[in-house]
């Protein structure tokens, strides 16, 4: 059985004042439901990380980098190491989303090189991969997400893959209050985890989390979570709001419980 873990991504949104107030809200508003067999993870700006992972102490949120550089430090202005993040009481940390890969370069080799920091800074990776809307309409959705993850996870052990959390967002459904459907989404988490299975071994694939990404809601988590290869969400827009964020997490652990 894998624990379903959701994980709200904030991109370039709050202070660490507002992540304080975040988490309180969150606190608030599951205090009364117990230990949910569910993981939980935020990812704010850097600046907010520290603030973040103070405020969440005790409240069973783990917090993430949305970003990291591959080198362990030097002179590269602007940029946060894997380190500096676990330094900073970030447990996980986002590689290769898809604003990454097409606001700022990113590519299917950087997205490796940064895998490899975040594994030797003992950080465990988000990695996220998903088809452009031309490339699904010229029918290229399975080969893309075969690239992304072939380059992207190169050099990963088995026991990596089983730790590690693989996010299928599609480009076209992020940000657009456009899901994929409940087929679009089982085609393509299906056909991931038989590629892990093929290249990793079925016993690390069937640990390892996939979860879905791309205008994710509280009115559509059931649909994607009853689906047996989605093992929780990667939420944007709908996290930013901890009422949301929570609804879309009790939903989906009411579907699953089911
Ligand atoms: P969205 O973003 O939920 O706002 O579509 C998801 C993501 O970019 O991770």
């Amino acid at each position: 059985m894998r624990t379903p873990v959701f994980a709200a991504n904030w991109k370039m949104h709050k202070s660490g004042l507002d992540a304080v107030a975040w988490v309180r809200e969150f606190e608030a508003l599951t205090k009364d439901l117990g230990a949910e067999a569910v993981d939980v993870i935020v990812a704010p700006p850097f600046t907010a990380i520290a603030a973040a992972v103070e405020a969440s102490h005790g409240s069973g949120i783990a917090i993430a980098g949305q970003n990291l550089h591959f080198e362990r430090q030097g002179a590269f202005t602007g940029e946060v190491s894997a380190e500096m993040l676990k330094a900073a009481g970030a447990e996980f940390v986002i590689i290769g989303h898809s604003e990454r890969r097409q606001l700022f370069g990113e590519t299917d080799d950087s997205v490796q090189r940064k895998v490899t920091a975040a594994h030797a800074a003992g950080l465990i990776p988000i990695v996220c991969v998903g088809e452009t809307l031309d490339e699904r309409e010229r029918g290229d959705t399975l080969t893309v997400l075969d690239r992304q993850v072939r380059a992207g996870l190169d050099g990963c052990t088995g026991d990596r893959i089983a730790a590690l959390i693989l996010a299928y967002e599609p480009v076209w459904a992020i940000g657009t209050g456009k899901n994929a459907t409940a087929a679009e989404a089982g085609e393509a988490h299906t056909h991931l985890r038989r590629r892990l299975r093929e290249w990793f071994g079925g016993v690390h694939a069937d640990r390892c989390r996939i979860v879905y990404g791309g205008s994710v809601k509280p009115d559509n988590i059931q649909q994607l979570i009853g689906l047996e290869d989605v093992d929780g969400g990667l939420v944007g827009g709908a996290s930013l709001n901890a009422d949301s964020f929570v609804s879309i997490v009790q939903k989906a652990t009411a579907q699953q419980a089911r």
